[in-house]
């Protein structure tokens, strides 16, 4: 698992300003459509940047109460949203939600869950504080969708069944569906949300993932038998391939919205 500290804070707030993730922000409010006055929780908060756009959404009627299980990542999000008295800030964890019953209309969590071992309970949380009628918006990564051009296919393979390892599912929206299912919800729309860099843009969520894995697989490749010599090759292939403009990167995203 990855430690969300603060050289982490500042790097997924870096990956998740690159227009790539801008516009899955919009796709996920598109969807989610806060309205004026209604009270809505971030599960996983991060940075604050969804909250932030949510809490402008909702005005000052509204409530937004952005959570995370990372004194680092709460520090980064009230610090953004501190001039919008309408949202705040909780330490928590998405498996056990402080809140009475049905006290908020919405929900939304993006790139959290695939981090949470215990699906069952975090979607029973989330019914539990959801209103009847209430919508959720949730939305993760399938790492499996992952294409990704190298001269070394094989050691690629191995770098991302590495990154695999960081999550606690890097295939949970496959899952997902029925997961809703079971705890009652009804699931009413699903989208993908494709990050494609067809070209290398060194401000893209591309360029941030590449220096993520990479990252990663220096501290803990050698569980998935990578030495640092064969991560410092795959970094070079890559590099070289960029500078042939051969680079080539895609992953898809799920967005799933149910209502309670
Ligand atoms: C990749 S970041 C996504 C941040 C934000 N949702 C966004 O899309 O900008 C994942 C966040 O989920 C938080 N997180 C992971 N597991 C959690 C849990 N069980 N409960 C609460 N937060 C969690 C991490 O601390 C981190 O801030």
């Amino acid at each position: 698992m990855i430690e969300f500290d603060e050289a982490a804070a500042r790097s997924v707030e870096a990956m998740y300003l690159t227009p790539d993730v801008v516009s899955q922000r919009m796709r996920v409010l598109d969807m989610l459509s806060p309205k004026p006055g209604e009270r809505v929780i971030d599960i996983g908060v991060g940075p604050g940047l969804l909250a932030h756009d949510l809490a402008r959404l909702v005005g000052d009627t509204g409530r937004i109460v952005g959570l995370d299980m990372a004194p680092a990542m709460i520090k980064m999000a009230r610090t953004r949203l501190a001039a919008l008295p309408q949202a705040e800030c909780v330490a928590g964890d998405a498996t056990a939600l402080d809140f009475p019953e049905g006290v908020f209309d919405a929900a939304v969590s993006t790139q959290v869950y695939e981090y949470v071992a215990d699906m069952p309970k975090a979607l029973a949380e989330l019914h539990r504080v959801l209103r009847p009628g209430g919508r959720v918006l949730i939305l993760d990564t399938d790492w499996r969708s992952v294409v990704w051009h190298s001269s070394d296919e094989a050691r690629m393979a191995r770098m991302l069944a590495c990154w695999d390892g960081h999550l606690a599912d890097p295939h949970l929206p496959a899952k997902l569906g029925p997961l809703f299912r079971r705890t009652g919800f009804t699931v009413a729309r699903v989208e993908i949300v494709p990050m494609l860099a067809a070209q290398w843009q060194p401000v893209s969520y591309a360029a941030g993932i590449m220096r993520a894995i990479h990252g990663y697989a220096r501290g803990n490749g050698a569980k998935y038998g990578l030495t640092d010599a064969e991560t410092q090759a795959w970094h070079e292939d890559q590099l070289r391939l960029i500078e042939r403009g051969e680079f080539f990167f895609s992953v898809n995203r799920y967005a799933f919205l149910a209502t309670r």
